[in-house]
């Protein structure tokens, strides 16, 4: 496994894609490893958040979306990242997605739901004077994903179009921060470690595998056994489907990608103790 490095290699990659109305958008692409893009969408969705929109802007239509607090949950699960917060939520894939253990994503969907292309990117107008700045995602077949708005200087604190001549200058400042680091590598990523490569135990709290609607007392049992064995470095959660959808309680495991089906407390406690600590896991209980 490569080592985490908090230098970005840059890719020195730009395009320029002419607008129908005579303005353009400036691209400067960066590499699309996950040790890049999990740093940088953990930072600006997670210490960020205040500054930044989300949403998806192609001819037409725009959305945008605004976080009212930190996500509530962000995490890698089969490839897609999760961020959950109050009022909405979305999935972007960042690394393969794989499938779950009864239905295996095809190499070609795989590819095609990938994240692989990624841009800081700066929208001029038809005189040439940049108006918006944000990251632009496609996927594995060329096609527009996600969009992160960053501040924009002409936009004042309550949304109010600033004058022209009186930008806040002061907003830019978070696109510098992230060009420096992403697009150019001369600023290292405020990480010593990938935020994402966090393992993690996760009990399904989604209704069609049907007992894991009482999932609190697995997720419990999960918790104090982890506890109680002293490991630091493994999160807890529950989670939306986890693409068994029967025989629940179902949990799931990240370090090996296991999941567990008819769980009880008890059995919760068994994965901690024979599974996490002792490297065995319950066979009985695996799926499928
Ligand atoms: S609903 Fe629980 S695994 Fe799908």
């Amino acid at each position: 496994m490569n080592k985490f490095s908090r230098n970005v290699i840059p890719l020195n990659l730009s395009e320029i894609e002419h607008l129908p109305n005579g303005g353009r958008i400036e691209y400067e692409f960066f590499p699309t490893d996950l040790d890049v893009t999990a740093p940088l969408l953990h930072y600006i969705c997670q210490e960020r958040w205040k500054d930044i929109g989300i949403g998806h802007m192609v001819d037409g239509s725009v959305l945008e979306l605004e976080f009212n607090a930190a996500p509530k949950i962000f995490k890698l699960y089969d490839g897609y990242l999760t961020i959950i917060t109050e009022g909405w939520h979305l999935h972007l894939c960042l690394s393969p997605n794989l499938g779950g253990p009864d239905r295996k994503t095809s190499p070609e969907q795989s590819q095609a739901r990938l994240v692989t292309r990624a841009a800081l990117y700066r929208r001029l107008n038809p005189d040439g004077e940049p108006r918006s700045w944000g990251i632009q995602f496609w996927n594995g077949v060329g096609v527009k994903m996600m969009t992160f708005f960053l501040p924009n200087p002409f936009i004042g604190e309550n949304d109010d179009l600033l004058s022209e001549r009186k930008p806040n200058l002061e907003k830019l400042k978070l696109y510098e921060e992230l060009r420096n680091t992403y697009v150019l590598g001369i600023q290292e990523i405020p990480y010593d470690r990938n935020p994402l490569n966090k393992r993690y135990i996760s009990v399904c709290r989604s209704s069609r595998c049907l007992p894991s609607r009482d999932y609190q007392p697995i997720y419990d049992a999960l918790q104090a056994a982890v506890t109680e064995a002293g490991i630091e470095d493994l999160e807890v959660c529950v989670s939306g489907c986890l693409e068994v959808c029967k025989m629940g309680p179902v949990v799931f495991y990240s370090d090996d990608a296991t999941w567990y089906t008819r769980v009880t407390p008890e059995i919760a406690k068994q994965i901690v103790d024979d599974h996490v600590v002792g490297g065995v896991a319950i066979a009985k209980h695996i799926y499928p």
